[in-house]
């Protein structure tokens, strides 16, 4: 039976660290679905009109060196915000969340827009001063001269964007649960993810 379980929230809250680690306990899939809209604003930053590229994207876009740089990021949000972009990439993300086995994906309206139906649905979140201190380390530990104030903009800035656009923006679905990474370590957080999981798989 497909078991989907939907993790949705802001950058840098720990959504990919938690995806990853929820998918590996219980030996589910993975898709992160940013790496989509990243796919594509790396195309649009080529050149490639940005509905083209959604509509012809290929498994070897999703494997681009510079995906995760901060401007890819940015090109990214931007993108995901153009209806016709989300529209082409639903059929893929839906495909995957129907995986035999069961599947983990994590976005910003994946509880909301592509699965709906998720069996569990979480909602992984942090202040912006948390999210935006773990990005400027991880920037620093490459050598990234961005300031923190620069980052926090940042962040803010992708976050408006993201909520505030009309094409399914990002929100916590109605039934999610919501965990909040501010004051959790990595650890604390990954429990909590399962712990919820492990409630709906019982309740199922
Ligand atoms: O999760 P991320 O930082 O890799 O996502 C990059 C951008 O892609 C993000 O700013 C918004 C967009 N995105 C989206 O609109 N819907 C998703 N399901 C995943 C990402």
């Amino acid at each position: 039976m497909p078991f989907t379980i939907a993790i949705d929230g802001p950058a840098a809250a720990g959504k990919g660290t938690i995806s990853k680690a929820v998918a590996a306990h219980y030996g589910f899939a993975h898709l992160d679905t940013g790496l989509l809209y990243r796919a594509v604003g790396a195309r649009m930053l080529d050149g490639v009109e940005p509905i083209e590229a959604a509509q012809t994207l290929t498994s070897k876009d999703l494997e681009a060196p510079d995906l995760r740089s901060h401007e890819v990021a940015q090109a990214a949000s931007k993108v995901a915000a153009i209806p016709e972009v989300r529209e082409a990439l639903v059929d893929f993300q839906r495909a995957f969340a129907q995986r035999q086995g069961g599947a983990v994906l994590d976005g910003r309206d994946i509880g909301t827009v592509i699965c709906p139906e998720a069996e569990a649905k979480l909602y992984v979140t942090a202040s912006a001063e948390v999210r935006a201190g773990r990005r400027y380390k991880e920037l620093q530990g490459k050598g990234s001269e961005l300031s923190f104030d620069a980052v926090l903009a940042e962040v803010k800035e992708r976050d408006a964007r993201d909520s505030e656009r009309a094409s399914a923006p990002m929100k916590p679905a109605a039934d999610a649960v919501l965990i909040d990474t501010s004051e959790l370590s990595i650890e604390d957080a990954v429990a909590a993810a399962i712990h919820a999981v492990d409630a709906k798989r019982a309740a199922g």
